[in-house]
């Protein structure tokens, strides 16, 4: 495998060289939201500056918009592995999940069920529990496995029954940073007949997502969360979003997947998603192939998750070496193939707010909380008012900066324990 080229693709990312009064900034606090490439900021000022109109005119500003929307889909099918009518692009990942959630209930009766998991983020959680409330529906929730830290086949096959319509399920978890088995998952709900609604927000930025190979009914993620813009993304398989009735206006489009995308889009967002997209192909053909625009993304993955996971194991080593620090995820290296590099972590006696204020003040960006895993941390046992801190690695981390931030935890977690 060619050497990853790290310093070209730290030298695409303007913000990697800001500083804060002469002092670098480190950031970790990525699964809450990567830091964009240039090209992406470019291609949304030159979007809104210069090819500004709604869509369906016969004048070249509203021509060059829907060329904008029609090429963002596009990307995202090769980003995907599906057809651009297949990808529809919304707000973000919840609103898209509550607007889908609710068309999928047009279709379910009280007493049918609905699965979800406790590795979830809300944002997978409450508006299936919203809905079950609405319509009478059950929920049945899975919970994980704190060895494997990912939800057993085992478990989804018996939780499944006659009423069971949907499940709703994490691809990779925002907290514990484990991925699940998703292709088992989904081929144990498809055998039932029932939907299968995967949330790949966290694993989008980490690994190459083949809807068809997953072969599930929805998928959504997050752009802002792989070097894109502040959007979210759905894939329908499109026999499914065939069968669903629409909320929309009367009057709009309704042809696929305008049906499903209500009002005027994001139109230079959506410049910014297909910049995003070719992102990764750049970093394809910088790992020197070539090929199409998803091979190129493919082989992106192939090495970036390969630095990720360097840095990863460096990160998890550094921060065992702390007395009565917990990881919650996996720590053994020869599982990381099962995780992407999001570590959270608590200490017995320090709250993690105390230790990311510290880290914060030093330029180390990264969150303390529950981060929306509402879920996990109850499974977890840990006080949701508390969480965990989380450091998330993306794939413009170097070696220097994780080595400074063990050192700056170690250094941290000595002094406030001596107060
Ligand atoms: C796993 C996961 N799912 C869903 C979401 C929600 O995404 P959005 O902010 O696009 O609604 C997040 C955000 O952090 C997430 O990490």
């Amino acid at each position: 495998m060619t050497s990853f080229p790290l310093d070209a693709l730290r030298g695409r990312f303007p913000s990697l060289a800001t500083q804060d009064g002469g002092r670098r900034r480190i950031y970790l606090d990525n699964p809450a939201g990567t830091q964009v490439p240039k090209s992406v900021a470019d291609v949304i000022g030159d979007a809104i500056l210069n090819r500004n109109a709604n869509l369906g005119g016969e004048f070249a500003t509203s021509r060059a918009a829907g060329t904008i929307v029609e090429a963002a889909h596009g990307a995202m099918a090769d980003f995907l592995g599906c057809d651009s009518d297949e990808v529809v692009i919304g707000a973000n990942m919840t609103t898209l999940t509550y607007h889908f959630s609710r068309m999928i209930g047009r279709g379910l009766k009280p007493g049918d069920e609905i699965i979800v998991t406790q590795m979830d983020h809300e944002g997978n959680v409450s508006p299936w529990l919203q809905l079950a409330d609405d319509l009478g529906l059950v929920i049945r929730k899975l919970p994980f496995s704190t060895a494997t830290w990912q939800v057993e086949p085992a478990a989804l096959k018996a939780a499944i029954t006659d009423r069971t319509k949907v499940v709703a399920l994490n691809y990779a978890s925002n907290l514990t940073g484990s991925i699940n088995d998703a292709s088992k998952l989904v081929a144990i709900a498809r055998a039932r007949g029932v939907l299968t609604y995967v949330d790949a927000v966290q694993f989008a930025p980490h690994g190459l997502v083949d809807v068809r190979a997953l072969d599930c009914d929805f998928l959504v993620c997050s752009a802002y969360k792989f070097f894109g813009p502040h959007l979210g993304i759905l894939y329908g398989r499109r026999a499914v979003l065939d069968m669903l009735d629409p909320y929309k206006c009367r009057c709009s489009d309704n042809g696929l997947p305008q049906r499903f995308e209500t009002g005027t889009p994001q139109i230079e967002l959506l410049a910014g998603l297909t910049a995003a997209v070719d992102h990764f192909a750049w970093l394809g053909g910088a790992c020197g192939e070539g090929g199409s625009r998803r091979e190129k993304i493919a082989t992106a993955y192939a090495h970036s998750i390969a630095h990720e996971n360097a840095l990863c194991g460096d990160l998890v080593e550094g921060l065992l070496q702390v007395d009565g620090l917990t990881i919650h995820g996996i720590s053994d290296k020869a599982r990381f193939s099962a995780r992407v590099p999001t570590v959270s972590f608590t200490l017995s006696d320090i709250a993690p707010a105390e230790l990311v204020r510290a880290l914060n003040e030093e330029g180390i960006f990264c969150w303390a909380g529950h981060n929306y895993a509402w879920e996990v941390v109850h499974q977890l046992g840990i006080d949701p008012d508390k969480g965990v801190v989380r450091i998330g690695i993306a794939s413009y981390n170097m070696g220097s900066e994780i080595a400074e931030t063990v050192e700056a935890v170690q250094r941290n977690v000595r002094m406030l324990r001596q107060g």
